[in-house]
């Protein structure tokens, strides 16, 4: 069970202390990179990554949101980042750019909107080492978990199951103590949470106690 807040909820202008503040709790920092084009909102980029990477001992998990992640994705895995995840629905030749992510040093996700069957990540399998199902539709923090994608994610663990693979399902959007342990039943072992940790007034006790119920749901199912 691994825990990975997301700094699109922090505060941009402290983002090294923010990092911080979960340092010793979450496994990752999920970074929302969006371009205001593949989604309608406009974050950070390599930039920003880089000089993140040098002041927190955290990895970074870059989940891009971006148009052409065939061109940019491998600059965050050469950068430093231990997880760089792109969108299918973005990528014009997934197959080269995953390869090209993990060719770079890091592990290569694979991130999948709402409406997207996992049918169509199946060929792909073998090249990611995460999967990543939205749970929201991908461009803004704080908005409502859409359960309706909770089936997808049984189905996503059923075929990794039967392929053998070691593939991570990773969570992401509107992830908080509410559904944390559906999500951990349904067969996700990453989790994405940004409102649920940095509007809490203790953001690493929130990673421990996420943790905890990730945990326990796992344990019991
Ligand atoms: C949404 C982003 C998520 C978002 C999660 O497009 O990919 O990572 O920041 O934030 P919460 O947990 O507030 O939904
Ligand atoms: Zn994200």
């Amino acid at each position: 069970m691994q825990i990975a807040p997301s700094m699109l909820a922090a505060d941009f202008a402290r983002l090294a202390d923010e990092a911080d503040a979960v340092a010793g709790a979450a496994d990752w920092l999920h970074v929302d990179v969006m371009d205001g084009h593949f989604v309608p909102n406009l974050t950070v980029g390599l930039p920003v990554v880089e000089s993140l990477l040098k002041h927190t001992s955290l990895p970074l998990d870059c989940h891009l949101m971006i148009e052409a992640p065939d061109r940019w994705a491998p600059g965050y895995a050469e950068a430093g980042a231990g997880s760089v995840t792109i969108h299918l629905e973005a990528a014009q030749a997934p197959i080269r750019t995953l390869r090209n992510i993990r060719a770079a040093g890091a592990r290569a996700g694979l991130a999948l909107n709402p409406a997207t069957p996992v049918e169509a990540s199946a060929e792909l399998l073998h090249e990611v080492d995460m999967l990543l199902l939205m749970t929201v539709e991908p461009g803004f923090g704080g908005q409502p978990f859409l359960d309706g994608v909770l089936p997808k994610l049984r189905r996503a663990r059923d075929l990794v199951k039967g392929r053998d693979l070691a593939v991570w399902l990773q969570v992401d959007g509107g992830v908080g103590e509410e559904n944390i342990a559906r999500c951990a039943e349904a067969g996700a072992n990453v989790f994405v949470a940004g409102s649920a940790v940095y509007a809490a007034d203790d953001p690493a006790r929130a990673v421990q106690r996420l943790r905890e119920q990730a945990q326990r749901a796992a344990d019991e199912g």
